[in-house]
């Protein structure tokens, strides 16, 4: 099992170019099973994740083809399209259980295993009642038998209007795809997560031929047609290793200049890196960000779906809130129970203490290098910004979290100055 060596503190200088989002090629790849004709998905992060999902839908009969180094593959339909989506696929990615809908739209039955994928939200685990649910709303039956879902249509998924009972991201992409191909009248989904990466699966979708309106702020309307037409397309740029090397820039007080990422989208977590002292400017598709001196802190951070705070910064934000001048608080509202980085961190000498779903963070924090270990994706990214952070030397063990998201995150934090080394 990988490890990173890693000495600190460095301060991060230079240049970083975004990688394509991973949650956004991930909802993009599933919906291919959609198409009869070949896409092209370009921009593809080069992670643990997405070659997971290839070859999920390799095992589903996807021929897929890889140029410029895996960053874009061609995925054609195979004449024999299969319906079983092993366990031994899905279990260490939750993405996974996205190929149902199109499974079902496009064959009309499919066996899919219950997903795994990162560990956040303690004994509750991570559910797919909300999927499950507005799939047998559009018409999908299903039963469950030794950890797989067996499900089926009669023809094809039937336009309906439903309304999620709470803000899903995944069950809002799920039906979004599997509404596209539907019979009948229009499908309305009311109460649907508007991530970018949600819009940029509707965006590829409608690129595609798909009749897919926004016409609430959280309400899509779908029109089911026949077919989908072949399509090139490249994924956005990845937001949350956005926001990653923006804490590490104002963590180190550093100097990076942040490329391929257009900067609108995540204007929530500038305005708050403002707050502590960064100085950001702002160009299309870049960020300039400076590190302050003494980093100011910020009273409380509360997770929220998108417009608000996202829960993916959550655990680098809380490093830069063990650095900052006095006393903070998160609330985690997404995943009520997403602080294990937090103990970790108080091996590196963070005084955080977690009561239910806040966490209170005592700031002024020197870290001390130390062994830590990664519990999850962007846990993962938490320790490796504090031990740049830290003093001395710090081992972060379990890396294969990171290399879930991450693309090359070694390479880039070794090109701006980290000192950081991939060990086994
Ligand atoms: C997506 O997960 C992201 N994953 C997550 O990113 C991200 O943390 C999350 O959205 C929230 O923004 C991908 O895009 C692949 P949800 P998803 O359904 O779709 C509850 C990362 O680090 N819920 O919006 O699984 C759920 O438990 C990852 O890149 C149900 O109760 O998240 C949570 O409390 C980790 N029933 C809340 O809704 C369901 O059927 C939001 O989850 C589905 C979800």
């Amino acid at each position: 099992m990988d490890k990173f060596l890693i000495k600190g503190p460095s301060t991060l200088k230079g240049e970083v170019l975004i990688s394509g989002s991973k949650n956004a090629a991930l909802p993009i790849l599933a919906s291919t099973l959609l198409f009869d004709k070949p896409v092209v998905i370009k921009n593809l992060p080069r992670v643990r994740d997405i070659n997971t999902m290839l070859n999920l839908l390799k095992s589903l009969g996807s021929k897929i083809e890889f140029f410029d180094n895996r960053k874009k593959v061609r995925i054609s339909k195979s004449k024999k399209p299969k319906y079983f989506a092993s366990y031994s696929l899905l279990k260490t990615m939750r993405a996974g259980i996205l190929v149902l809908g199109p499974l079902v739209s496009k064959c009309q039955k499919s066996i899919t295993s219950f997903p795994g994928g990162c560990v956040l939200n303690g004994n509750s685990g991570r559910p797919i009642n909300l999927h499950l649910n507005a799939l047998e709303k559009i018409g999908m039956k299903y039963e469950i038998k030794k950890g797989y879902i067996y499900a089926r249509s009669k023809g094809n998924l039937k336009g309906k209007s439903l309304k999620f009972p709470s803000i899903s991201v995944g069950a809002t992409q799920h039906l979004i795809m599997s509404s596209v191909l539907s019979d009948g009248k229009a499908t309305t989904l009311k109460n649907c997560a508007i991530e970018p990466e949600v819009l940029d699966l509707t965006n590829f979708l409608k690129n595609a031929g798909a009749n897919i309106k926004w016409i609430g702020k959280r309400t899509c309307q779908i029109i089911g047609v026949n077919s989908l037409n072949e399509i090139s397309y490249s994924v956005m740029g990845d937001r949350i290793e956005t926001g990653t090397f923006c804490v590490a820039a104002t963590l180190t007080k550093g100097n990076l200049l942040i490329k391929g990422f257009d900067p609108k989208l995540i204007k929530t977590e500038l305005d708050l890196l403002k707050k502590t002292g960064a100085t950001i400017r702002l160009f299309k598709d870049q960020i300039h960000i400076k590190g302050p001196k003494k980093i100011k802190k910020i009273s409380h951070i509360k997770t929220k779906e998108y417009g608000g705070f996202p829960t993916d910064c959550q655990p680098q934000f809380m490093v830069l809130m063990c650095k900052a001048n006095g006393k903070s608080e998160i609330t985690e509202n997404i995943f009520k129970s997403r602080f294990m980085h937090a103990m970790e961190l108080q091996r590196l000498g963070a005084k955080i203490s977690i009561k239910n779903s806040k966490a209170t963070i005592e700031g002024n924090t020197n870290f001390i290098g130390a062994e830590v270990m990664s519990s999850d994706l962007r846990a993962s990214a938490a320790l490796i910004l504090a031990a740049i952070a830290a003093k001395g030397t710090s081992i972060v063990s379990r890396v294969y979290h990171c290399d879930r998201g991450y693309e090359n995150i070694e390479k880039k934090l070794k090109k701006v100055g980290a000192k950081i080394r991939r060990v086994n």
